[in-house]
């Protein structure tokens, strides 16, 4: 009996569960190649021929344009695993991957998914118990160890060779930005805007204590830089608005046509009027301004910018300490942000604003310069990761050591643990402390090294209790990754251990796949015109 329409297909069982784990898997080779220090990066060009190289986990997935249902849940695991942490995306892909792997294997043995997914459950529960409790401690404000956890998040990127300087920034941005709320740090990352120009080189990038605008002044007579500025947001038009709907007006001689025009003129005189009442010498407007206010503002002396975005606006609002204008009816002095310095600078080829000193230095900007677009977008990419990572600390002060360290110690515990479960759940929990060895023997792979040598070596040590025993990928030794210097933020490694399970859980549960057929145009009649009931026979 047919339930389906016609041209959909269906995989079940075994077959299915097959075909989802190959395509998983696939995606996790591709990104395999790109983790660690030593990891190498990719080479993406999209539909329009845009190139965009990088080793970053989530960019590389999202570039990628992936149709398989299966394998778009990993391009998910890396975007969960982005959006809670901001780092370990190649990471929670590669371990779902060997996760899903390793399950393959027991289904072959005709262990039932269920009992996996179980098991999985189980030793992803003790994993996060046992990182917890090696965790160790930092101060929230501490430098030295998180500038090193930044500098590791940066380590497997374009810009390592100078990722002592963006770790730099990276520590002092983050740290400028967090509130201690109820005893806990809070850092908002979205106060720190980053601006990216190519030129110069990447060691020119630069923290700027305040906000960065990439707009110029709006006319040429109004001065270039104000100091001591007071500062008007505005986010209405300075215009005269345009009626929503069409007006007409007869104008018979030309005195009507030269009140009508000064009618305009005194209605914009009046907005600036206003601004200068309040003793503003600085605008920045969400909005246009018309030709006629930016002639008016500089006759006063006023620094003007416009469109500016929104999320700028806000951005100023706290830094300057000024109140959005939405309505200029009501607009005063106490509306007014401060700044010490409001400037117009040229950066490569274009001008950007720079409000500077700021009152309130809870928002601040890092101006991201490098030698191409290229470079300078994936310094960003970089930049992201360090920010998140220092987010991550200062607002769950724990850290780990790397390297494959953890890896290798849960792995060793949950081994010890599946000694305690009945059945074939002990199956499950030992395949998952397999899978987690994947860490070390990719980067060790990656590193050129050889992962068996590596692996054995790894589990001996851990054996007799060396609990930060792991690979150091600049040296290809193995050693304790705490005196290293290789830190990570717990919560990273929390997420991977989450992510990753949830994913390869997810997967395994489906034993049924319904694809529906391709829509087909109908076919239209010849000479028919296309309409329908137009063919006639
Ligand atoms: N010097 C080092 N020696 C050994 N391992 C290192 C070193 N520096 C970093 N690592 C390890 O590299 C891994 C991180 O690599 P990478 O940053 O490429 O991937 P990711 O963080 O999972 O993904 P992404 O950064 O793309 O989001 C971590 O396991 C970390 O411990
Ligand atoms: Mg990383």
């Amino acid at each position: 009996m047919l339930v389906l329409r016609e041209g959909s297909s269906r995989s079940r069982g075994k077959e299915a569960q097959h075909a989802n784990i190959m395509a998983a898997t696939v995606v996790a080779e591709t990104v395999k190649s790109s983790l660690g220090p030593k990891g190498m990066d990719k080479m993406l060009v999209d539909s329009f021929g845009d190139v965009t190289i990088t080793s970053d986990g989530r960019k590389i997935l999202d570039e990628m344009d992936i149709q398989h249902p299966a394998a778009k849940m990993m391009v998910e695991v890396a975007k969960t695993q982005d959006n809670e942490v901001g780092d370990g995306t190649t990471t929670a892909v590669v371990v779902s991957g060997s996760l899903l792997s390793k399950a393959e294997e027991l289904i072959q043995k005709k262990v039932h998914p269920t009992i996996i997914i179980d098991g999985y459950k189980k030793a992803a529960e003790k994993a996060l118990e046992l990182l917890e409790k090696i965790a160790i401690k930092v101060t929230p404000l501490d430098k030295e160890k998180i500038k090193k956890a930044a500098m590791t998040s940066m380590a497997s990127k374009l810009v390592a060779e100078y990722r002592d300087y963006f770790a730099d920034l990276a520590v002092k941005s983050v740290q400028q930005v967090a509130e201690k709320r109820d005893g806990k740090y809070e850092a908002d990352i979205d106060n720190i805007k980053v601006e990216k120009k190519p030129g110069e080189s990447l060691t020119d990038t630069k923290l700027i204590n305040g906000i960065v605008l990439d707009k110029e002044i709006v006319h040429s007579g109004m001065p270039k830089h104000v100091k001591n500025a007071k500062i008007a947001l505005i986010d209405t038009a300075l215009e005269i608005e345009k009626t929503e709907f069409d007006a007409k007006i007869n104008i018979e001689s030309p005195e009507q046509m030269d009140a009508f025009l000064k009618q305009e003129e005194t209605m914009l005189r009046e907005m600036v009027d206003k601004i200068v009442a309040t003793g503003a010498n600085v605008v920045l407007c969400q909005k246009g301004i018309d030709d006629m206010v930016q002639h008016f503002l500089a006759r006063k002396g006023i620094l003007a910018v416009r469109r500016i975005k929104k999320s700028d606006v806000e951005k100023l609002a706290k830094a300057t300490g000024g109140k959005i204008i939405t309505n200029m009816e009501d607009m005063s002095r106490t509306d007014l942000g401060h700044a010490s310095l409001v400037e117009e600078r040229k950066i490569g080829d274009d001008k950007m604003t720079f409000v500077e000193g700021c009152k309130h230095p809870h928002a601040v900007t890092i101006l991201i310069r490098g030698g191409t677009e290229r470079i300078v977008d994936e310094a960003e990419r970089s930049l992201h990761d360090a920010l998140c990572v220092v987010r991550d600390i200062v607002e769950d002060p724990k850290i780990l050591a790397g390297g494959g360290a953890p890896e290798l110690e849960v792995s060793r515990t949950l081994k010890e643990y599946s000694g305690t479960l009945p059945g074939r759940e002990q199956l499950a929990v030992m395949r998952f402390a397999e899978a987690l060895e994947a860490v070390p023997i990719t980067l060790a792979e990656n590193a050129g090294l050889d992962p068996i040598d590596i692996l054995s070596e790894l589990r001996a040590r851990h054996e007799k209790g060396e609990v930060w025993t792991g690979v150091e990928i600049h040296t290809g030794k193995i050693q304790d990754m705490n005196s290293a210097g290789v830190f990570e933020p717990l919560a990273v490694k929390k997420q991977v251990i989450k992510s990753a399970t949830e994913a390869a859980s997810m997967i395994l549960k489906i034993d049924d796949v319904i694809a529906a057929g391709k829509m087909k145009a109908p076919p239209t009649p010849p000479g028919a015109g296309g309409y329908p009931g137009a063919g006639g026979y």
